[in-house]
């Protein structure tokens, strides 16, 4: 088989199973078990694939098919101009998510301290250690397999010596200390909506990363209410939120401890981020 005739009946086969992007995707996965490139693909259509290479892009489509998402076949996700490992234990990062780390860079002066709520793979807190040199930060999650991915992830950019890694429940195991700042990017979807969702989250992300099997406002709600023991007086908290959540977790800020509270918009104008002060 050679190359031509393998994307051929790869994307067939993506398209089938209802993979939108069938012919991109079929490119990527093909150049990903060759260890080669798109131009060596355009370059070489006849080259004929070894037994062993026809394999290992057999057994790639085959997954894709089923509807694994593309990032962990090829075990990586860029964000923030970054390549950050992933695993089925960690959520893949999402370009909305950005917007904290945008946010938090603007924010973030000198030898500022910061905590993560909820770490995943890291993205959030590696991408504002990697940019911001003087930050370190401590980044919490309730799974120790997201811990374990988050750390490859510091290591890999040179910014684990700047970040703490512990398990806990939201802010749990954290020792007191005040930051200036708090993020996160918590499992916001409400529990009755993942059957909802397209069948590459909802079948492979893990579950604890999407939602908190409730109201999908119970940790924003937990952070909220206490991350006002963890914030230095002027600190922020800056949080993502989901879909017609802005009115709900707006409520949620007392105006006696809280100031400034702001939604920034996603490049697609759904209100995304909050940004709220601590007086
Ligand atoms: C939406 S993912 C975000 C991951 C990463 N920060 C990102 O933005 O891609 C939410 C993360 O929160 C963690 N998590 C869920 N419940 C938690 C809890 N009660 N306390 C701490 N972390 C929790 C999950 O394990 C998951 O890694």
């Amino acid at each position: 088989m050679d190359i031509s005739e393998a994307l051929e009946s790869a994307a067939k086969t993506l398209q089938t199973s209802g993979v939108a992007e069938a012919v991109r995707e079929a490119k990527s996965l093909l150049a990903f078990a060759l260890n080669s490139n798109q131009t060596f693909l355009i370059a070489h259509a006849e080259y004929e694939l070894s037994v062993e290479e026809e394999k290992r892009f057999r057994d790639f489509i085959t997954r894709r098919a089923r509807r694994e998402p593309f990032q962990y076949i090829v075990g990586k996700q860029e964000f923030y101009n970054l390549d950050f490992a992933v695993t089925p234990d960690v959520l893949i990062p999402r370009p909305e998510t950005e917007l904290i780390v945008a946010a938090a860079i603007e924010i973030t002066k000198g030898n500022a301290r910061f905590c993560e709520v909820g770490i995943g793979s890291g993205c959030i807190s590696v991408s504002i250690l990697h940019a911001v040199k003087t930050a370190s930060a401590i980044g919490l999650d309730i799974s120790e397999k997201a811990l374990k991915v988050a750390r490859e992830n510091a290591e890999t950019h040179l910014v684990a010596k700047r970040l703490e890694l512990k398990s806990s429940d939201v802010f749990e195991n954290l020792p007191a200390e005040k930051f200036d700042f708090i993020v996160s990017n918590p499992p916001y979807i409400p529990g009755e909506d993942v059957k909802n969702l397209q069948a590459e989250v909802r079948d492979y992300e893990p579950p604890a990363a999407l939602t908190d099997g409730k109201d999908g406002l119970s940790i924003v709600r937990k952070i909220i209410a206490d991350a006002p023991h963890f914030l230095k007086a002027g600190g922020f908290l800056l949080m993502e939120i989901g879909i017609n959540q802005e009115t709900k977790v707006r409520e949620m800020f007392d105006e006696k401890n809280w100031r400034e509270i702001k939604i920034l918009p996603d490049l697609q104008n759904i209100p995304r981020t909050i940004k709220a002060r601590i007086r």
